[in-house]
């Protein structure tokens, strides 16, 4: 019986109310609500509550006073540090041993935290060592907001829109390799501060969060070089991946890629040009290349532009997606807690038959 599938592919592992990308339709929708009515309708935070407790109404907490141990500037590994130890310093119970209520409530309290952390780790990779007080970072009217004044102490309301969009529509995606890695965690019952770190870690990759980090050196190659063409067939004869296309899950355009990019044009993006060049080039290659599979735009290339208008250096990119993916998460945890399993796939063996050390 051929039961192995590599990458799990097609494997129904779950059943989720949270969302899932609809395959064929070049549509999101979060708890049954297309994303497309949310984005510039509701906060981010509203989004989490959304997500978190199917409620719009409800919100992602307001941070608690907190002092980070040592950031390094480092900010996906300085937010995957930092969270894990908040289960130890905030003694978080056990997801099998907690109410439903406890559990809401510990993740609640991490998200705002996280984004925070981010924040900080952000402004120490300034070189700045001081912290931006408590009453102007509460000065911020939105999540987006009070994020651009903890790390910079002003929020430009083209960089607070271009976040807010960023993280609404990166918020939750079905279960991806981060959200199925806090699935996995929170499955054998551990507290949410080691499930949502094991998630950081899962989406500092660049196949999943990090590709945003390598759009934007992209794009400047195709600008010096000025044949986006030549440049997308010399990279995929090299062997390598173009960042920003292909997708495991959509097989029809990217909604969220839609949206971000209309939102990189509105805000002035000065590499939207650019970018559509390259796009239309990668995307008449790889249609040659590869007709037996649609390889589109995803979320992330356009991500990189909208980032670039808030001024987020590259190597941020998977911090700010974390920040975002913080509701999805959060409500993969609780639903895991409340009809989930153990998660124990199999292994095939296929190493070596049984053999006798007394032959050496
Ligand atoms: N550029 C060039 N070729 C690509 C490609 C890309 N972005 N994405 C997939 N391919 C090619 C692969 O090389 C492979 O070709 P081969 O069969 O000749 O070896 C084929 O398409 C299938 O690739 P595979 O890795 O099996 O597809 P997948 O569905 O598992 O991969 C991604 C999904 C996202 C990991 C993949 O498309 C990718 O690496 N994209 C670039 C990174 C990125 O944008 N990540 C963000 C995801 S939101």
């Amino acid at each position: 019986m051929n039961d192995f599938k590599p990458g799990l592919e097609g494997v129904v592992a779950v059943e989720t109310e949270i969302a899932e990308p609809d395959r064929e339709g070049g549509i999101l929708r979060y708890r049954g609500v297309d994303i497309e009515e949310l984005v510039g309708h509701y906060p981010y935070e509203n989004v989490w509550g959304l997500l978190v407790d199917d409620d719009l109404d409800s919100v992602m907490p307001e941070p608690e006073p907190h002092v980070p141990a040592g950031l390094t500037g480092n900010a996906p590994a300085d937010l995957q540090a930092e969270t894990a130890r908040l289960g130890g310093e905030w003694r978080l119970g056990k997801l099998n041993e907690i109410s439903d209520d406890q559990a809401r409530e510990d993740l609640g309290r991490l998200s705002s935290q996280m984004m925070g952390i981010v924040a900080r780790s952000a402004r120490v990779a300034d070189g700045k060592s001081d912290e931006v007080p408590a009453n102007v970072v509460a000065q911020g009217e939105t999540a987006a907001e009070k994020f651009l004044l903890q790390w910079r102490g002003e929020a430009d309301p083209n960089a607070v829109k271009a976040i807010d969009t960023y993280w609404i529509c990166t918020a939750e995606h079905g279960l991806n390799a981060s959200t199925f890695t806090a699935r996995v965690v929170a499955s054998t019952g551990a507290d949410c501060g080691a499930a949502l770190s094991s998630a950081v870690g899962a989406l500092s990759g660049p196949l999943h969060g990090g590709a945003p980090a390598y759009v934007k050196p992209m794009l400047e190659e195709v600008s010096a070089m000025g044949d986006p063409e030549k440049w997308v067939s010399d990279t995929l004869d090299s062997g390598k991946r173009i960042m920003g296309f292909g997708h495991r899950v959509y097989r029809a355009e990217d909604p969220r890629s839609r949206i971000l990019k209309r939102t990189a044009r509105e805000l002035g993006s000065p590499q939207i040009e650019v970018a559509e060049e390259l796009e239309e080039a990668a995307l008449t290659e790889l249609e040659r290349r590869h007709p037996e599979r649609p390889l589109k735009t995803n979320v992330e290339f356009y991500s990189a532009l909208v980032l670039d208008v808030a001024q987020i250096p590259p190597p941020l990119a998977p911090a700010m997606f974390a920040c975002s993916r913080v509701a999805g998460w959060s409500a993969h945890i609780l639903e895991q807690k409340r009809t989930g399993r153990l998660f124990r796939p199999s292994a095939r063996y296929v190493g070596p038959a049984p053999r006798s050390l007394s032959t050496r």
